[in-house]
């Protein structure tokens, strides 16, 4: 079996909304200590609605990938949802990833749970801290 599927690899190559957005709702940004990867993302958020959603990964073909399909799985969706968006449910939509490179998904969730915490605090929303266990610390390779 090859080592990555054929949606890593077309996620890889093809990287879907990537990008900046000028005027976003809320940015995050992870970075990985060990391995110095780097992933930002923006949201753009309406009523809350994830209207549009653009990532800047400096990092690895699976952290790549990631995002690209973590991007995806939020656009359009509430921010609720996006809440609820696991860096496993990210990897099985991927078809998997090789269990040394998981690691590169939890950036992608970590990302996102990030930008949805600059929404939060910059619009005075409550938010349970408890579902930003990581917000203080990047996340580690395993
Ligand atoms: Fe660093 Fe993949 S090796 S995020």
């Amino acid at each position: 079996m090859a080592l990555y599927s054929e949606k890593v690899m077309d996620h890889f190559t093809h990287p879907r909304n990537v990008g900046t957005i000028e005027d976003a709702s809320g940015v995050g940004e992870v970075g990985n200590a060990k391995c110095g990867d780097i992933m930002k993302i923006y949201l753009k958020i309406e009523n809350d609605i994830i209207e549009d959603v653009k990532f800047e990964t400096f990092g690895c073909g699976s952290a790549i990938a990631s995002s690209s399909m973590a991007t995806e799985m939020i656009k359009g969706k509430s921010i609720h949802e996006a809440m609820r968006l696991t860096n496993k449910a990210v990897a099985e939509a991927l078809d998997g990833l090789p269990a040394h490179k998981m690691h590169c998904s939890v950036l992608a969730e970590e990302a996102i749970k990030s930008a949805l915490l600059d929404y939060f605090q910059k619009n005075n929303i409550p938010y349970d801290e408890n579902d930003f266990p990581n917000s203080e610390h990047a996340p580690q390779c395993e």
